[in-house]
This record gives C-alpha cells, structure tokens and sequence, in this order.
C-alpha cells in the first residue's frame, strides 16, 4: 500500500494505512455522536471537537453527546435501567458515526468515558457501538498526545465491533491551540483536523453500506 503523508499538531509524520482519494461523493448527511472524555468546563477535548465539528465537510452533521450525568455501569441495573443510560443509548444509536475525543488519564481512558462505553455496549447483544464507523482523536498538554488512552480506547473499540478510522491522531501541547475564548488559533492543527475530518467522512461512506444491512438486519 502506498504511504500517504499526514502530519499531525506536533508536526510528526504519519504512515496512513488506508489511502483517500478525495473522489467519494459526499452528498448525504450523516450524523456523528460526540463523546468527549473530559467533564471540565474548560476542556481540552472539548475545544478540539468543536474545532473539528467547524472544520468538518458539510455533510457531517455532530450531536455533541454528554456522559457526565450517566450512573456508574451496575449489571444489577440492567433489568430496570437508568433514564440516563436509555437516554444515552437512544442518543448514539441512530448516528451514522461515533468520534471520540479524549484526554489520557494515568495513561489510559478517563474513567467517565469507560463507563459511558460499558453503559453503551449493553443489553448484550443491543449494543448501540455495533458496526459503525468510528474515530479517535486523544490530546495531551504533554509531547505524546494520549497515546496511551486512544490505544486503550481502539482495544475496546476492537471488542465492540466498532469500524475504526485507522488514520491516527495524537493532539499534544494542547493548551498552547486555543485563545482565551477557546478558539482553535493553530493553523497547522486547523490544517491537520480539517484533512483528518475530510477522511473520516470518506471513511464513513466507505463503511456506510455495511452499517445500513446491520442495522436492517
Ligand atoms: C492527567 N493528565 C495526563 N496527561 C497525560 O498526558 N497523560 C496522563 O497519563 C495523564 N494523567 C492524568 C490523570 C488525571 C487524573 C488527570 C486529572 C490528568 C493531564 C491531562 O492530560 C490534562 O488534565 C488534560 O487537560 C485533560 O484534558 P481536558 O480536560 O483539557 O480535555
């Protein structure tokens, strides 16, 4: 396979496995849940995806989806569960897409965002992760940008059916893209989203069909 150049915030280049070509018609609107990993009003994660949503190509339409108010996973809850976790999953379940934006948490996936991935993978057998094409973008205020948690994440992401994007994106010194008012103000990372987010899209045609009989059938 050819390599395909990509580079990153950090300027770092990247080996793309998978090569777009800019020619799939994107004409129809696909809907992409947005988890964020992070609860903290001035979020990190939080400012990247909505810098993402913003640079994204017109079809892709973002429900920003919250975790924050969902109770702890408990399979004793399972028969009666929670409002919040129905209401979550009815959330996530119509979307063409999921993205995942996170920060790392002692190297791993923010213990709200696991939960919400547990919450979502049950009833067995109705999980709403199933079949849909999926990306994850981590960050860091460090140099590794998440590595660890994205790497955390895509495992569970393997074991939950979900068609990962397998572009990588590792967002470090992320306090040094945004202003005072959370506006993205680093032209290589507007660059790098905006071509990150053009594949996705490419991806989730790619993927779309597929996605539609599973969910027929
Ligand atoms: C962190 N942080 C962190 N950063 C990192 O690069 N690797 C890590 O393993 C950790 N571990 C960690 C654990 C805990 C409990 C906290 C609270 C923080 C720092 C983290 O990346 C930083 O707080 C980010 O800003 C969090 O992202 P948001 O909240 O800005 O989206």
């Amino acid at each position: 396979m050819r390599k395909h150049p990509i580079i990153n915030a950090s300027g770092w280049d990247h080996l793309c496995r998978i090569e777009f070509t800019g020619e799939t018609q994107m004409t129809q609107i696909r809907t992409v849940a947005v988890v964020v990993g992070s609860l903290r009003k001035d979020s990190a994660s939080r400012k990247l995806a909505k810098a993402f949503a913003a640079l994204a190509p017109a079809n892709l339409k973002f429900d920003f989806v919250e975790i924050g108010d969902l109770p702890h996973f408990d399979q004793d809850l399972e028969s009666d569960p929670p409002a919040q976790w129905t209401a979550f999953r009815d959330r996530v379940r119509p979307a063409d897409a999921v993205l995942f934006v996170t920060p790392e948490y002692n190297r791993s996936v923010p213990g709200v965002l696991k939960n919400a991935i547990d919450v979502g993978s049950r009833p067995y057998g109705q999980s709403v992760w199933n079949g849909k094409p999926g990306a994850v973008i981590s960050l860091s205020p460090g140099a590794i940008g998440g590595f660890g948690a994205n790497h955390h994440l895509r495992q569970s992401l393997v074991f939950l059916n979900v068609a990962q994007f397998s572009q990588e994106a590792y967002i470090g010194n992320a306090f040094t893209l945004f202003d005072e008012t959370g506006e993205l103000v680093n032209d290589g990372t507007a660059d790098f989203l905006r071509g990150y987010a053009a594949a996705f899209a490419e991806w989730i045609e790619r993927i779309a069909p597929a996605a539609a009989a599973q969910k027929a059938a």
